[in-house]
């Protein structure tokens, strides 16, 4: 099996059930054009993400990690009338790309882009006393990623569901002795997955266009 196999079924499955629009592809080329990295997810996971919010009937979405908004059109576009998506992001320059792209795809009045480290965001938010979240997706720094559980949990109800991205590490996430701060700030997260009171979780191995990686899936109770 080879990347350019991955790619073409990706391909395949994009075409078929998340083809692109004008908005999500001018989220890419204005990304590119401002020269953010091209790790945003997928389309077809974006298109993952979108079903689980609706699966779950998300009317309020928290996600760290905007880049150019990318995935923030897929998980804003599943919310209700009168739902709302705040989105964390700590490079003011990646958030005024996502501002646009999302003012671009109609989700302006929707979404929130908060800029600034997550780790300041995530207490000026809890101290708002929000409405809990329904659903919580990480995709930011790895390293912190046990932080972002622990705040996915404040903020969250019994029910929610909280995505956690990128968790392979290229298979270093089987390491224990990685020295690498995003396999510890993974492996750490995921051992809070497993022992958490509140939350019951798997993790999923994926290939495609982004290679070898996945994600994944906790529920709070
Ligand atoms: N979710 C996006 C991709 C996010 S890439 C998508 O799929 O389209 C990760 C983003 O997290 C980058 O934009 C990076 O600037 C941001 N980031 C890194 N460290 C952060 C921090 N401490 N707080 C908030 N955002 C952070
Ligand atoms: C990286 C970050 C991501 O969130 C992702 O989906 C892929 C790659 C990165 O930092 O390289
Ligand atoms: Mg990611």
């Amino acid at each position: 099996m080879s990347q350019q196999q991955w790619s073409a079924v990706d391909a395949y499955f994009t075409e078929l059930l998340a083809p692109a629009d004008e908005a999500l592809e001018a989220a890419l080329r204005e990304s590119d054009a401002a020269g953010l990295p091209p790790i945003n997810v997928a389309p077809n996971q974006g298109k993952l993400l979108h079903l689980i919010a609706q699966i779950q009937g998300a009317r309020r979405i928290l996600e760290i990690g905007t880049l150019g908004g990318y995935s923030t059109i897929w998980l804003a576009r599943a919310l209700p009338d009168g739902g709302r998506l705040v989105t964390l992001e700590y490079d003011p320059e990646h958030a005024d790309v996502a501002r646009a792209n999302l003012a671009r795809a109609g989700l302006a009045g929707v979404t929130e882009v908060r800029t600034g480290p997550a780790l300041d965001s995530l207490p000026k938010l809890a101290a708002e006393d929000p409405e809990p979240f329904d659903l919580v997706f990480i995709d930011a720094d790895k390293v912190n990623n046990p932080r972002y559980v622990e705040w996915a949990v404040k903020l969250t109800r019994p029910g929610s569901v909280i995505v956690l991205d990128n968790v392979v590490r290229g298979g270093a996430v089987t390491d224990p002795s990685s020295t690498d701060p995003s396999v510890i700030g993974t492996r750490q997260a995921l051992e809070l997955f497993a022992r958490h009171p509140r939350l019951s979780a798997t993790a999923v191995q994926t290939v495609g266009t982004k290679g070898y990686d996945g994600f994944a899936l906790a529920r709070v109770s």
